[in-house]
């Protein structure tokens, strides 16, 4: 079986990292977006396709130096195609079933359970749900008894939304679906979804967590949430002089901590110094990132080599060469 990740997207949200950075392959926890969706795929997916435009070169490399125990096939865009014209792109690679990701979600979903359900369900496809309690930022659905989605609305207004069961962003498509993508730049959520209701997509809601790693608050809860779960780590290389104190869920590489106070939630990359007096929280800290004395760094995305000044307080930002 083949599995689409949609990864070609400009990451406008999380800029200026993204001008250096493709966003899947921006570090959620030691590991890029991206693999937190090829990782846990269900054994019978052999092949993975990433639909790419955007610093395809990066993203090129990445899968030429990791082995991600899967075939993967890069298929280029020479201009963003959207969500829509993403998928009729790479046509010629899918045959039957076929999984599709949008490239910066993160979550928990049970892809063997949601292929059982699609079987036993039938019809065009299959939309992962999601319940929030403010569904206007997204794509929001209305559904029957069954499961099946009678309506669809694109960022509806609160009041208007008619129900709180979002898009999630994880599909499962049969190949027929491509007969209602029109050529050209076309958006799935707008272009095809309210088109292909009466061909049978039904909704599949789970529970545990799910994060649209878009923007830099939802990548600091993406990985507040996975610290959470996964009690956080330090590296035996990290060292930890002067009263350093670590507090709370961290993961903490081979980074150099001097009479600091780090944590909760915080991600340190190697060879990152946190220096005297500073203090840093909920926060991500890329490969070299200088913290220096009395800084305080909260909410926020340091990106590699980059230096927080001396008394410098940074606090929701993503800081990158500009
Ligand atoms: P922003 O500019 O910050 O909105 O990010 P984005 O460009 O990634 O857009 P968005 O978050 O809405 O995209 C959702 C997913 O679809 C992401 O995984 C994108 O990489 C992907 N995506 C969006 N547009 C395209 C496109 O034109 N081509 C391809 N291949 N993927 C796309």
């Amino acid at each position: 079986m083949k599995a689409l990740i949609l990864a070609g997207g400009l990451g406008t949200r999380l800029r200026p990292l993204t001008y250096y950075l493709p966003k899947p392959l921006v570090p959620l926890l030691g590991k890029p977006l991206v693999r937190h969706i090829i990782d846990p795929l269900p054994a019978e997916v052999d092949t993975v396709i990433l639909a790419v435009s955007y610093m395809k070169d990066a993203l090129e490399e990445y899968f030429r130096t990791h082995d991600v125990g899967r075939k993967v096939i890069l298929v280029n865009e020479d201009q963003p195609l959207g969500t829509g014209g993403a998928i009729k792109n790479v046509s010629r690679y899918l045959d039957g079933t076929f999984i599709a990701f949008n490239g910066d979600v993160v979550c928990s979903i049970d892809l063997k359970d949601m292929l059982r359900f699609h079987r036993s369900h039938g019809g065009i496809g299959t939309m992962s749900l999601w319940q929030v309690e403010d569904p206007s930022a997204f794509g929001v659905v209305g559904r029957d008894g069954r499961g099946r989605i009678t309506a669809f609305q694109e960022k509806p207004r609160k009041e208007e939304a008619i129900s709180r069961a979002i898009n999630a962003g994880v599909y499962i498509f049969e190949r027929e679906i491509l007969d209602h993508i029109p050529d050209g730049v076309v958006s799935m959520e707008r272009q095809v979804f309210p088109n292909v209701l009466d061909r049978g997509l039904h909704g599949y809601e789970f529970k545990g967590y799910w994060v649209d790693c878009g923007t830099r608050e939802s990548i600091i809860a993406a990985q507040r949430t996975l610290l959470d779960l996964g009690g956080g780590k330090v590296s035996p290389e990290l060292i930890q002089e002067d009263d350093a104190t670590v507090v709370g869920a961290n993961l903490i590489m081979r980074a150099h901590l001097r009479g600091c106070r780090v944590g909760p939630h915080v991600y340190i990359e190697d060879d990152v110094l946190v220096s005297r007096g500073a203090e840093v929280s909920e926060s991500i800290l890329l490969r070299g990132a200088l913290v220096e004395e009395g800084a305080k760094v909260r909410g926020s995305i340091i990106g590699p080599g980059h230096v927080v000044a001396k008394g410098q307080d940074v606090k929701d930002e993503i800081l990158a060469r500009s």
